[in-house]
């Protein structure tokens, strides 16, 4: 690409060699010789002043637009005008060209700068709202532990008196209602405390196998009454140093879901463990009613359900995947899953062997 300077040298010096150069033909062929002598010097002092005037040209031109080309490149990268690099002019254009750079800079400027303020100020709210929903949630629980306490005192006749039919039916339904919202104020709040980055994790040592039978123990219960089939899936001895409670949690969300949408009598639920390099992969199938493909993107979002209608039927909040995501994510793993609608699912979540510093995800951050 050609340059303004470049250009106007080639158009001055083809203009001044043409000009010498009918200068010089015209001595040469001239019969009057002073005559021609001096239309030669004549033809000289023009194409020294064609040079000497396209460099003042030249100068005044391509000097200010080099510096307003070198200010736009140094603002684009910056965003920030610059008070050096100041650009003086007396032609009118360049001069007018500059003006409207320095006002759409300084209007970009502060664009940028209320933009900044604005996204400040939302993460502020953010921040003390989801404070403000810990504390909520965090009072939320406080008296369930007395509510429990009695109703499992209620339970056991012996302490508060014994209890007609009706009477049990009434506590033990208090019992489970007042459990599912323990469970679901745990969720919130384990969710606000990933948000803030304020989940803690801790380390130790774990034999994968006492940890994934003492898992299926947790929903015996479950599965034999709907008479689900879970069963595991482990071929060698693993090891791994990480936080046994929240694997252990992970584990419970997936196996809950499982359970939640296989058929009772035919529903078959494996889990288990395998080495992957410095990870171990773990894993939670089921022969349930599967996700398809669009809906598998979104499951790891806070209060995402595939189906709302069966969920209000099954329960549920829509939080338990986005705190399994938050959970191995804090523990430096990975989590994703496979799914054939009506065939199969599988969660898969990877977490790595060896003691890391272990660090929480912020999302507000
Ligand atoms: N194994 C599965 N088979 C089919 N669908 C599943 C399975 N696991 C999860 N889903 C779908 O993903 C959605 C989100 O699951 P998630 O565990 O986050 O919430 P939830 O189970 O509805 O509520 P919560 O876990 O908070 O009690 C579920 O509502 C369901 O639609
Ligand atoms: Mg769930």
């Amino acid at each position: 690409m050609l340059s303004i300077k470049h250009t106007l040298f080639l158009v001055s010096g083809v203009s001044s060699f043409i000009i010498f150069y009918m200068g010089l033909v015209n001595f040469i062929t001239s019969v009057d010789n002073s005559t021609g002598l001096i239309l030669l010097i004549f033809s000289i002092f023009v194409a020294i002043g064609t040079l000497l005037a396209t460099v003042s040209i030249s100068k005044s031109i391509t000097k200010p637009i080099e510096k307003l080309t070198q200010n736009m490149t140094k603002f684009s990268k910056t965003k920030k005008m610059s008070n050096k690099n100041k650009i003086k002019t007396n032609i009118k254009e360049i001069f007018e060209l500059n003006e409207n750079f320095e006002n759409m800079g300084k209007t970009v400027e502060k664009t940028i700068e209320v933009q900044k303020e604005y996204v400040e100020k939302l993460k502020i709210m953010d921040r003390k709202k989801v404070e403000f929903s810990s504390m909520v949630s965090h009072e939320l629980k406080t008296p369930l532990v007395p509510i429990l306490g009695y109703v499992q005192m209620l339970q056991q006749e012996e302490l508060l008196g014994k209890l007609n039919e009706k009477q049990k039916e009434a506590v033990d339904e208090i019992y489970l209602s007042t459990k599912k919202l323990e469970r679901l104020i745990g969720d919130i709040l384990t969710t606000q405390k990933l948000d803030l980055g304020k989940l803690v994790f801790d380390k130790e040592n774990i034999n994968i196998s006492e940890l994934l039978y003492g898992i299926i123990k947790e929903f015996e219960l479950e599965t034999t009454e709907r008479k689900i089939n879970i069963n595991i899936n482990l071929s060698e001895n693993l090891q791994i140093f990480s936080d046994k409670n929240r694997i252990n949690q992970v584990f419970s969300n997936l196996i809950k879901n499982s359970i939640g949408f296989v058929s009772s009598n035919t529903g078959n639920i494996t889990i288990g463990a395998k080495d992957s390099f410095n990870d171990v992969e773990f894993f939670v199938q089921d022969n349930g009613i599967g996700i398809s493909a669009e809906n598998q993107n979104e499951l790891f979002k806070k209060f995402y359900q595939v189906d709302t209608s069966t969920s209000r039927k099954r329960g549920g909040s829509g939080l338990g995947l986005a705190i399994c995501k938050g959970i191995v994510e804090g523990l430096k793993g990975k989590i994703w899953v496979i799914s054939e609608e009506n065939v199969q699912t599988t969660f898969f979540f990877k977490i790595p062997k060896k003691s890391i510093k272990i660090s929480v995800p912020n999302k507000l951050k």
